[in-house]
């Protein structure tokens, strides 16, 4: 077995990852979180608040999953969300045309249709099924359609991404946020796509879950007030220009907007905010660097993106985040298809002056010329340009009739006025965060196998803040006089609000092994120890050593271990650490 298989096998049958609907033959795509992986999920999911709702001040809202079709119209997805399929003339076995050539061309997206085919062609790639000769590369379009009510009356679709209930709903937002950028809104919520051949877990789903973040911000000022916090930070960046050498180049957040490899400080941040995140989940630095988009790959509404790639045995580097520059695409698309005005009026510092041109109509010619339409007349030649007002005669429009005017009926002054403001349409930077796929990031990095006492120990090194388990409360024996005082210790560490787990069963030895294998960072042993001198034993999940403490001080010490305050250095000893850079 590779890790792959073996993470894949423990997450099976730890309870983490289920494949869906098994007792009616299962679907490809589709996958339920168990009783260890549905709050593993959730811990990760609370994180991502703790950073992008909490630490930002962003808002947080629930939209509907079914989109009515207008949405889909104005974003692009029902023209453009859709995939390059091949078929094989043999079989009718279908396939991801790009995905076929992924060993061949490093960025497969970035080829047309045409391309791909010609790539299979030349590379005389047949059915990965049967061997048979594949078809011409034609569109595949991913989105879930249904109806909505009877009748056939509406078409509605699954959303594909999370990130159009807030583009619909930016009046409503603007006024939340006071009518002042830069705001953002989040959404962490399902996401559907009619993937076409699922067959890597919950890497590829047709039900999945995003984290998206939609950042409103003028587009004339795209630095950022607390980018110095993140300027220091150090990580490899993939670049277009480093995609031509093939190699990362490790920098800070601050060179690299100096030298323009990430284009804004706006931008820039996210990515930090992002690489931090995922570095407080449990994702490798080691196995983890940011890749931009090539120019003919970038999605249709994006101006620039930088993904986070991740490295994962088998499957090699896979993208689990994507940050995007989606520029003033989504508003200036809503705003045309819903004929909504989606613009934001934005208050200068300091009023400015502007030099003017004004028309003035001379009203008492006017009057006895046009009697009743004197007026109208009037206002339609204010509302001309001064270009118009050149020329023998002028024309107006006044209720669908052409009316010709002297010149010499109409003045024109410059004047100077104040101007507040102006009306802009902001653009958006979007992180947006496959949450399936981070989970399975976490797995796989923190999947190691120790050897101990001659033999393989399965160990999944979590976080302590992601871990479905904090504490396992483990008697020695199954023996009324230790379940007592260990189930004491058992409820005090719950009404704490530690997530803790009772296990008797089974030699001392396996139970540490069981709770190595899902993530639990510490043991509580209560022992005849503890019936004599009130101490219990904890024991550290990566080292294995432990420490006794007292009863009475048991849950303290834990929750100093949990947070980090204290941490193991050798058998029987707990330090505080150095504070990490
Ligand atoms: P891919 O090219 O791998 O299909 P994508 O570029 O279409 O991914 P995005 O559209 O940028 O992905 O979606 C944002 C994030 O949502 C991705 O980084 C990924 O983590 C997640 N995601 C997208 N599609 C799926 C899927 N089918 N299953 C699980 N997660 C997904
Ligand atoms: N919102 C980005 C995506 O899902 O494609």
């Amino acid at each position: 077995m590779d890790k792959n298989e073996k993470v894949n096998e423990l997450a099976r049958r730890r309870g983490f990852l289920w494949p869906a609907f098994e007792l009616y033959g299962g679907a490809a795509g589709f996958f339920d979180y168990g009783p260890l992986g549905a709050p593993l999920k959730r811990r990760i999911e609370d994180i991502w608040r703790q950073f992008f709702v909490i630490q930002e001040g962003f808002a947080e809202i629930e939209a509907p999953t079914i989109g009515v079709e207008g949405i889909y119209q104005a974003s692009g997805h029902l023209s453009g969300f859709s995939d390059p399929l091949t078929s094989c003339k043999e079989c009718k076995e279908i396939y991801r045309a790009d995905h076929l050539i992924k060993h061949i061309v490093e960025v497969p997206d970035a080829l047309t249709n045409e391309e791909i085919y010609r790539t299979i062609q030349e590379n005389e790639i047949g059915c990965p099924e049967c061997g048979g000769e594949l078809s011409t590369v034609y569109e595949f379009n991913l989105m879930f359609k249904t109806m909505i009510g009877p009748g056939n009356k509406m078409t509605g679709y699954l959303r594909p991404e999370t990130a159009q209930g807030m583009f619909i709903n930016f009046p409503r937002l603007l006024r939340h946020f006071r009518d002042s950028l830069p705001f953002a809104a989040v959404q962490i919520g399902k996401s559907y796509r009619n993937e076409i051949s699922p067959r890597q877990g919950v890497i590829r789903l047709r039900e999945f879950t995003q984290a998206e973040a939609e950042i409103f911000i003028d587009p004339r000022d795209k630095t950022h007030p607390r980018f110095a916090e993140i300027k220091e930070i150090k990580m490899k960046f993939y670049s277009q220009a480093a995609q031509e050498t093939g190699t990362e180049e490790e920098m800070t957040f601050g060179e690299a907007v100096e030298r323009g490899v990430v284009a804004h400080q706006m931008l820039a941040y996210y990515v930090a905010r992002t690489y931090q995140f995922l570095l407080a989940v449990g994702v490798s630095p080691d196995k983890m660097r940011f890749r931009q988009h090539k120019a003919d790959e970038m999605a249709h509404y994006a101006a620039d993106c930088w993904d986070a790639e991740v490295f994962l045995d088998r499957l090699g580097w896979i993208e689990i985040v994507g940050v995007a520059d989606r520029t003033d695409f989504d508003l200036k698309a809503h705003a045309a298809t819903s004929k909504v005005n989606l613009s934001v009026f934005v208050h200068y510092d300091r009023p400015k002056k502007r030099q003017k041109i004004v028309v003035k109509p001379d009203f008492k010619a006017l009057g006895p010329r046009f009697k009743g339409k004197a007026k109208a007349v009037a206002e339609a030649l204010k509302a001309l340009p001064p270009e118009k007002l050149q020329g023998d005669k002028i024309t107006v429009l006044v209720d669908g009739e052409s009316i010709e005017i002297e010149p010499s009926l109409v003045s024109c002054e410059t004047v100077e006025e104040e101007v507040r403001g102006e009306e802009i349409i902001p653009h958006v930077i979007e992180p947006s965060f496959g949450i399936d796929r981070i989970l399975y990031t976490v797995l796989d990095h923190s999947y190691y196998e120790d050897a101990v006492d001659g033999e393989t120990r399965a160990v999944l090194r979590f976080k302590p803040a992601v871990a479905p388990i904090e504490v396992a409360v483990l008697p020695l024996m199954d023996r009324e006089e230790l379940i007592v005082p260990a189930k004491k210790i058992l409820e005090e560490l719950r009404i704490r609000g530690l997530r803790v787990d009772w296990d008797t069963s089974g030699s001392i030895g396996r139970r540490y092994r069981r709770n190595d294998e899902v993530g639990t960072p510490y043991e509580v042993t209560v022992d005849y120890e503890t019936l004599e001198l009130g101490t219990v034993t904890i024991r550290d999940r990566d080292s294995m050593q432990q420490v006794r403490v007292a009863i009475e001080e048991v849950a303290d010490t834990l929750q100093s271990l949990l947070s980090g305050k204290v941490k193991f250095l050798e058998a029987g000893t707990l330090v505080v650490p150095a504070k990490e850079k």
